[in-house]
């Protein structure tokens, strides 16, 4: 294993499993609706590219990046969309998909922001909830799994940019974030 990994929080074998059980969550919900999943870049590319998967669901996806601005590891709560959707999202039932949700102040702004261009509903799909860390008042309304306040890297998540390949979520070594 990588030295500045220390331990894997949540197994491929584990991740893979979690995101059928959301997928089937979704499924029964949207059942005779056409969803747009909205993948926030760059993170959550890897849970929306195995959740519409194993949706079994007429679907359509786009994607958003927006930053929210601070240092790496500390949200202000001041959001800015760098990339913005494809199209409208006037009268669609709209998912929000994210790798984890912590502070909380990005999908707080995101569902506003589609609420106020129209959209018809918006529920958010994130595969971490790190629910210790949450600032404002927002829940996913699917959950992947809980986890606990560690530095998470893998499955699309990243330090500086790295280890967003990992097929496991691995918590870094502190030290490595640390200095
Ligand atoms: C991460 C994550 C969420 C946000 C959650 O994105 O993908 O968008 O932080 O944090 P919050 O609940 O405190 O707002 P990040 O800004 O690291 O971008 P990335 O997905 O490109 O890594």
């Amino acid at each position: 294993m990588d030295s500045e990994i220390k331990k894997v929080m949540v197994s491929r074998e584990e991740i893979y499993e979690t995101v059928k059980r959301v997928g089937r969550e979704i499924t029964e919900d949207y059942k005779d609706k056409i969803p747009l999943f909205v993948g926030i870049l760059k993170g959550a590319v890897p849970f929306l590219a195995d959740l519409i998967r194993v949706c079994d669901l007429d679907l359509e996806i786009d994607f958003m990046s927006v930053k929210s601005y601070g240092s790496s590891s500390k949200s202000t709560g001041e959001v800015r969309i760098l990339k913005d959707l494809d199209y409208s999202v006037q009268g669609k039932d709209i998912i929000i998909v994210e790798d984890i949700i912590d502070s909380g102040y990005t999908l707080k702004y995101l569902k506003t922001n589609m609420i106020a261009r129209g959209a018809k509903s918006v529920r958010i799909a994130a595969f971490l909830d790190k629910a210790a860390r949450r600032v404002v008042d927002i829940d996913a309304d699917y959950v992947g799994k809980k986890i606990e306040n560690e530095f998470i890297v893998g499955y699309g998540m990243d330090y500086a940019e790295k280890w967003r390949g990992l097929a496991d979520i691995c918590a870094l070594k502190n030290e490595v974030y640390e200095k």
